[in-house]
């Protein structure tokens, strides 16, 4: 005798989708190009959905080369060669990185892997399109079709899919979405996890001294300051700047407090380090001539050993401007 659910178990609803398939999705963004794989059982809404967000040129579906290489598109007998057709056209699709709608059951595992091998073989994007369209939705939607899928089909194509949308998440795709209207994003733009897994583009920190307004005064400046420079570098900070002003500006301290000069002081730093990068943050480009800021960029950079950055602004500080007498445009 099986057990009889408890209470409990008989609230959730029959086919409650697992957590990770969130059930609304108002947008799903794809980076381009991608080999879009879809699943779900016959109703689940698939051909619809990709119909409504691909060129028709996008969608390579069974039914549609069983009608070119058979009777019609649902002369199973054709189903061979339909399917060495299916392939001959993946291979050649993400070959030439073209984004590629597979519209069948999608309960066809080893398909899927070729999928994946075919997308990854091409520096593609894979993902699964998981339909988890309510059984009573499915089997209305059937029910009302020209051409039905016989109930005891879709009865056992409902029961696989429980199963199969708990394996898609672990069979490597780049990522399951649900359904959702679908927006094509170039690659280098989508920004996803998965891209994030293949490419990490890892947080790094940069230390900005903006104040030597430090016990000891000008006599410990010095060593203060490359004492505060090393403990960076050798703390894992990846660079370090200094504010080219000439006047401490109010949002640090007063006007009064001791500053220092921002490239010379840059000179003095890369002499101290070894590693990190060093920069203006930023560099005013209303307080000297252009070139001659780069040629002093340029010789910081090769004293440091490659490691400057240059930030420019466009210069806002007009007590700073009128105290050294340059233009304030
Ligand atoms: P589809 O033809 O899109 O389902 O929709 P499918 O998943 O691709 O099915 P198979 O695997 O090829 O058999 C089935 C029916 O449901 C309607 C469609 O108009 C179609 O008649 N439908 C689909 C809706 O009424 N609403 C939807 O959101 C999606
Ligand atoms: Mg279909």
């Amino acid at each position: 005798m099986t057990k009889r659910p408890s209470g409990r178990e008989s609230a959730q609803p029959a086919l409650a989708g697992p957590s990770y398939l969130p059930r609304m999705a108002a947008v799903v963004r794809l980076p381009s190009p991608v080999l879009v794989v879809l699943a779900g059982p016959s109703g689940s809404g698939k051909t619809t959905w990709a119909e409504a967000n691909f060129e028709p040129g996008q969608i390579v579906s069974t039914d549609r080369l069983r009608l070119l290489v058979g009777e019609g598109e649902h002369d199973q007998r054709a189903s061979k060669d339909a399917f060495a057709l299916l392939d001959q056209v993946l291979v050649a699709r993400t070959r030439r990185r073209l984004t590629t709608v597979l519209d069948t059951l999608g309960y066809d595992e080893e398909l899927r892997q070729r999928c994946r091998y075919l997308a990854a073989e091409s520096g593609m994007t894979c993902v699964a399109i998981a339909f988890d369209t309510s059984p009573s939705e499915c089997r209305a939607r059937n029910r009302s079709r020209d051409r039905r899928v016989p109930d005891h089909v879709l009865t056992g194509q409902l029961r696989q899919w429980v199963e199969l949308r708990e394996a898609l998440p672990t069979e490597g795709f780049d990522a399951i979405h649900p359904p959702g209207r679908v927006e094509l994003v170039p690659a280098e733009f989508a920004s996803s996890a998965t891209g994030q897994d293949r490419k990490p583009n890892a947080l790094a920190f940069g230390l900005q001294v903006n104040t030597f307004a430090w016990p000891g005064g000008p006599t410990e400046t010095a060593s203060r300051l490359a004492a505060i420079a090393r403990t960076a570098e050798d703390n894992g900070f990846r660079s370090l700047w200094v504010m080219d002003h000439t006047r401490q500006i109010p949002q640090v301290g007063p006007a009064w407090e001791d500053l220092l000069e921002c490239f010379t002081t840059l000179g003095f730093l890369a002499a101290a380090t070894d590693r990190i990068r060093l920069g203006p943050l930023v560099a005013g480009i209303t307080y000297r001539n252009v070139a001659q800021l780069g040629k002093m960029v340029a010789t910081l950079d090769v004293l440091s050993k490659g490691r400057v950055t240059c930030g420019l602004g466009l210069g806002w500080f007009e007590q700073e401007h009128r105290a050294y007498g340059w233009r304030f445009p």
